[in-house]
């Protein structure tokens, strides 16, 4: 064993050499080594306790991956190299460079008011119900509601020491909201294009996990602006477009489409929502009658579901369990969005 002298402690190893018999433990979550992902951010030495002290970073922190190399890090720590301890910290890594990988999809619809919030954070759940996890950027830049749809109450994003931002963890949904950078009850004064601004914010100093599987951006209402934006930051993602049944909706959520497709932005397909009422057996068509068809068609799009108007059966106000009718509705969505990346 090496024994030298740093700063009046005497130890037994190098940094540099305690790194070299960890590095080629894999990140159970990955596969890859940990050299692989320079995941091991921090190594001391506490000589009271005679006791290495680590710091990892895991592309999924979760405690079926860390017990894992707890075992595997005490056994060379604490056989191999002979220390009596070691206290191991570990951090989620964070997104630094989008690739393809994460699947981006811009929920649009043109008009407001037709339920792009409610549809974008129900998916969100189907999508994690499915077993991925996802993210929801916020950008309805002066109708954001998306916090008050998960129950977040004055919630201000929290920075890194170098002016990163983290979203708010909620349902295990990562979320950020131009709401959080107003402040409550405060507009938003910026200017010039703002959605462009809001998405940089939240595509390039944002501290996304990087292991999220699905990123949903609830746009504002808006057609050639909106999308030209979208191009412009995410030129990567899909397009979902909502509408009603009614043609005050559709007409709008076409020229959204249309702004899309000339962008040659990838659109999946539409949801009708509110698109009928179910009552003693009876189909209702309260907003009439044909909206979702009438976007597809003129698209040539998927018309991917079509959601009954109707409140959650447990009592939320906006988010429906994966077990009721209109949840497994959202589960069928999920399935169909899922696939538009096969
Ligand atoms: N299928 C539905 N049935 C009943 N109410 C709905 C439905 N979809 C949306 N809503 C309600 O309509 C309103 C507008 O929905 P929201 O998602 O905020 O629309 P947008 O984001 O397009 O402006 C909200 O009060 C929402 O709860
Ligand atoms: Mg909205």
């Amino acid at each position: 064993m090496i024994y030298f002298e740093k700063e009046g402690i005497t130890l037994r190893h190098t940094n540099a050499e305690i790194q070299n018999y960890l590095e080629s433990l894999v990140d159970p979550s990955n596969g890859k080594t940990l050299k692989e992902t320079d995941a091991i951010k921090h190594i001391g030495y506490d000589a009271e306790k005679d006791t290495i002290v680590l710091l990892i970073e895991l592309s999924t922190k979760s405690l079926e991956f860390t017990a894992v190399l707890n075992r595997q890090i005490a056994k060379i720590v604490k056989l191999d190299l002979g220390y009596k301890g070691v206290v191991i910290e570990y951090e989620q890594a964070r997104i630094k460079n989008f690739t393809k990988q994460l699947r981006i999809l811009g929920v649009a619809s043109g008009k407001g008011g037709v339920g792009k919030s409610t549809i974008t954070a129900n998916l969100a759940i189907a999508l994690k119900a499915s077993g991925k996890k996802v993210g929801i950027i916020d950008a309805d830049i002066y109708g954001s509601n998306m916090p008050k749809i998960f129950d977040i109450e004055h919630e201000e994003l929290m920075g890194s020491e170098d002016g990163q931002l983290y979203p708010i963890v909620k349902d295990g949904i990562e979320l950020v909201s131009a709401a959080f950078l107003m402040g409550d009850n405060k507009v938003l004064m910026w200017r010039g294009p703002m959605l462009g601004k809001i998405l940089e914010v939240f595509f390039k100093k944002t501290l996304w996990s990087t292991d999220l599987d699905y990123l949903l951006i609830d746009l504002p209402p808006g057609t050639g602006d909106v999308m030209m934006d979208v191009k412009n930051l995410v030129p990567d993602a899909k397009i979902l477009i909502i509408t009603t049944p009614h043609i005050s909706a559709s007409s709008i959520a076409i020229k959204a489409g249309f702004a899309a497709k000339e962008l040659k932005q990838d659109v999946i397909g539409v949801i009708e929502n509110m698109s009928y009422y179910e009552f003693d057996g009876i189909t209702h068509y309260l907003f009439g009658k044909g909206g979702g068809e009438a976007v597809a068609n003129t698209l040539a799009i998927k018309l991917i579901g079509s959601i009954p108007i109707g409140q959650p059966i447990s009592g939320h106000h906006s988010l429906f369990a994966s077990t009721e009718p209109i949840g497994i509705l959202y589960l069928h969505i999920a399935k169909e969005i899922m696939d538009a990346w096969q």
